[in-house]
């Protein structure tokens, strides 16, 4: 595996190592990597003749500074387990090679931008957006990589894709959880043991809303249950829940059709801030 952190050195290499006709998947990442995101590595190793993977704690998308210092970083064990499954390249530029000058571009994704994460972290998808932008121009991926356990960041880039006619097939693959179903997340390492326990309350409040609907019950009973779930755990503090349309993450007050309906909540845990969906 290739380590470059440069942005030179990457278009160096791979105008060397990327010939006509083979396929390139790209995974972008943050870094503190697990299973989740090794998922992702290894579909675009069985899918793709060149895998690249970045890690790159993207400064643009902190709409909160604490969030950004307390972010887990751990490039050498992050570099060690990319190339345990197979990654031909790993890009981790600095900030300053990323962005020289803060950038003076704005990105603004409409309606998608007004509910939950785009709600709740004001500022979030604009970083988000324009980092997968330069990286998309930096390697020039015909397929990118994004998990599921982050659906409106999913939303965003397709919207990103289309509107700016990036030439990359966006593939989305399902969120990986750990034996209680506890997504897994970077942040997690940031849980103490006690808050570890009580994480996959997030998972079982999520389910008890999936199995209410399928059970006939509305979206606004289904969102109530959590809410009451929630209001009995003291180390909690429910942010959103919200049931949504899976592809455009509106908020809907009936089920959608089969694999349309998308239950979404973002929770408060001491200093750690979680996120999860279920697709149904
Ligand atoms: P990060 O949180 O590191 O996630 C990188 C990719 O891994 C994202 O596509 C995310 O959805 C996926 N992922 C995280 N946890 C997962 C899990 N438990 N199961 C499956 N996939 C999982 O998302 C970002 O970084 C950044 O916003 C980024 C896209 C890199 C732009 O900075």
């Amino acid at each position: 595996m290739q380590r470059i952190d440069t942005v030179h050195a990457l278009r160096q290499q791979l105008r060397l190592a990327h010939t006509p006709g083979q396929t390139l998947g790209f995974v972008p990442t943050m870094g503190a990597l697990h299973e989740g995101h090794l998922d992702l590595v290894r579909r675009a190793r069985q899918e793709c003749d060149l895998v690249v993977a970045s890690v790159f704690v993207n400064p643009v998308q902190f709409n909160n500074p604490d969030d950004l210092a307390r972010y887990p970083r751990t490039l050498e064990q992050d570099a060690e387990m990319l190339q345990s499954v197979g990654t031909d390249l790993l890009f981790f530029p600095s900030a300053d090679e990323m962005y020289p000058e803060a950038p003076q571009l704005r990105l603004n994704f409409g309606e998608l931008e007004t509910v939950m994460e785009g709600a709740f972290r004001p500022g979030h998808f604009n970083g988000v957006g324009i980092v997968v932008a330069k990286l998309f121009n930096l390697v020039q991926p015909d397929r990118a990589y994004f998990g599921q356990k982050d659906l409106q960041q999913i939303a965003v880039v397709r919207r990103l894709i289309r509107d700016l006619s990036f030439p990359v097939e966006l593939i989305r693959c399902d969120t990986v959880r750990e034996a209680d179903g506890l997504a897994m997340s970077s942040r997690n390492r940031n849980l103490t043991p006690n808050e570890r326990l009580q994480a996959p309350i997030i998972h079982q409040a999520l389910t008890l809303a999936h199995d209410l609907m399928l059970e006939g019950q509305s979206p606004n009973q289904a969102k109530a249950a959590v809410t009451g779930l929630f209001a009995q755990q003291p180390h909690f503090r429910l942010e959103y829940v919200e049931v949504a349309n899976a592809d455009t993450l509106q908020p809907v007050s009936e089920m959608q059709a089969p694999g349309q309906t998308a239950i979404c909540l973002a929770a408060h845990l001491g200093k750690v801030r979680l996120i999860d969906n279920l697709v149904f």
